[in-house]
């Protein structure tokens, strides 16, 4: 149901308590000691790097963030990318180049995942904070090396987790926190991704494990954060299936991209990028240096990853979670539930007959992926007491931004870090590191056709209390 406030009045409402002194940011110290701006530099400078890390930051903090330098190894890109995010900086095609010649105070990774170890690590390791896009990193082995160099490093590693900073997730850790339904003890999780967005990672390098880790963690990474800080307890033990029916080598035929196709008009998925002007600029303009193809085709033989997956994830405090990702639903939207000692939580969005929906998938998918929706909703969650009638607690949040976690996450990052949070929704590496074990353990399993436990992966253990 939409309500009549709209997305700017929310965050209005919200900036009582996001508003601070910028004194005590670890980010802005130095910046502010010297008494200048948070000298930035951005690595990836693809659609997430240039509008959210980029142009957002720009026109949102232009008191307190100067962009130093810009990287990518596509130089169609950069060049975009500079014009795109209204900066006049440098651009880099090497990575230490830039950090050696800008000496910036903090770096933005927003590559593609399979590289984000890279960045960190040197980033760190030249002594920079650094900010990453999810997820952290994409194998056990690039967590662990992580895990060391944020060890041996004095600056700081933040991961942007924003779905934590919709409101509609932090109502369902508020309730949990409150302890209404006592002890947790089970949790049904399932998201479904439709036609339009969940085939998108098919067409995109995310369709190859060895650049996104396959949707166990791309995507994954996400679910499972919220997961583990729901539930304040780290996962111990993971058993998976997955397989791949749908996109792939499994589709009815397969051309060279969507453009060139001869099956443009029997296929269901076919997409018209000449329509999207930005994905022309940003993408097929700049074919021609790394031969990138944005609107490649979902059935291309070399996809490799899951398009169906389901786990069984055991939490360290004894709490069992069934999950499950669909990648061709005919509506996106997730339901969950938290069965308790004292009762039970039902929560979903945007599940379309639960609340009369007409939007249509395609604008769905536009608009989960803009930054520019204004509209708000207001969905319910039901707290079900044991030997009691249930109580409706209604929601509202902005549709945009991943549910106006994105504008939240930059407020509380660049404006007022040091701020106590009362649903700790901060997350560092343990974080991000907790929320991708959860995929690799799964990925191992399927593989294995045996449970795999956490502690096996790195030298993180899992404790019963997250903190
Ligand atoms: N938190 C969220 O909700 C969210 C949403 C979208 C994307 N992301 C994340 O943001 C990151 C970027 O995703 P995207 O959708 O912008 O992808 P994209 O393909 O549009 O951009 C990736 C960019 O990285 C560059 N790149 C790749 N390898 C590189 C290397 N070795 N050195 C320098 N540049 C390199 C590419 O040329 C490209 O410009 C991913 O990690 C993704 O998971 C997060």
């Amino acid at each position: 149901m939409n309500s009549n406030m709209n997305r700017r009045a929310f965050l209005g409402t919200t900036g009582t308590f996001i508003a601070g002194s910028l004194m005590s940011s670890p980010l802005a110290g130095r910046a502010i000691a010297r008494g200048e701006k948070i000298k930035t530099v951005l690595v990836g400078t693809g659609i997430r790097g240039t509008s959210f890390w980029g142009r957002t930051l720009v026109q949102n903090f232009p008191d307190l963030i100067e962009f130093v330098g810009l990287c990518d190894i596509n130089p169609g890109r950069l060049e975009y990318a500079r014009n795109f995010m209204g900066v006049t900086c440098p651009t880099y095609s090497n990575f230490e180049q830039m950090v050696t010649e800008t000496r910036p105070d903090l770096i933005l990774v927003t590559t593609k995942d399979s590289t984000h170890h890279e960045f960190i690590i040197k980033g760190l390791d030249m002594g920079c904070d650094v900010l990453t896009e999810k997820p952290l990193t994409t194998d056990e082995d690039k967590c662990q090396a992580i895990l060391e160099a944020e060890r041996r490093s004095n600056n700081k590693l933040i991961v942007g987790f924003n779905y934590r900073w919709s409101p509609y997730p932090t109502k369902i850790k508020e309730l949990l926190q409150s302890g209404v339904i006592g002890k947790i003890t089970s949790v049904d999780f399932h998201w479904y991704l439709n036609t339009y967005h969940g085939a998108s990672y098919f067409r995109r390098w995310h369709g190859l494990r060895q650049a996104g880790g396959t949707l166990w963690v791309h995507k994954a990474t996400h679910h499972f954060d919220l997961l583990n800080w729901w539930l304040d307890s780290d996962p111990e033990e993971v058993y998976a299936y997955g397989d791949l029916e749908h996109y792939g080598s499994s589709g009815p035929f397969r051309g060279d991209k969507c453009r060139t196709c001869s099956h443009k008009t029997e296929c269901k998925f076919y997409w018209d990028i000449t329509m999207d002007q930005r994905a022309m600029d940003l993408y097929v303009k700049n074919e021609q240096y790394d031969g990138y193809i944005r609107d490649n085709c979902l059935f291309r033989p070399e996809i490799n990853i899951y398009d169906k997956m389901s786990a069984q994830i055991k939490y360290r405090d004894n709490t069992y979670v069934n999950y499950s990702l669909t990648t061709y639903s005919p509506y996106e939207g997730w339901k969950i539930a938290f069965n308790g000692m004292k009762g039970r939580i039902d929560a979903w969005i945007d599940i379309p007959f639960m609340n009369n929906e007409n939007i249509s998938q395609s604008d769905m998918h536009a608009i989960e992926m803009s930054q520019e929706d204004d509209t708000m909703l207001r969905e319910p969650v039901i707290v079900h007491k044991l030997w009691s009638d249930y109580e409706v607690h209604q929601v509202e949040y902005p549709r945009g931004g991943h549910g106006g976690g994105d504008e939240l996450l930059h407020e509380q990052i660049f404006k007022n870090p040091d701020r106590k949070d009362p649903y700790d929704r901060p997350a560092g590496v343990r974080d991000g590191a907790m929320s991708i074990l959860i995929g690799i353990a799964a990925r191992k399993s399927i593989e294995s056709g045996n449970p795999v436990r956490i502690a096996e992966l790195t030298d993180l253990e899992p404790r019963a209390r997250r903190i």
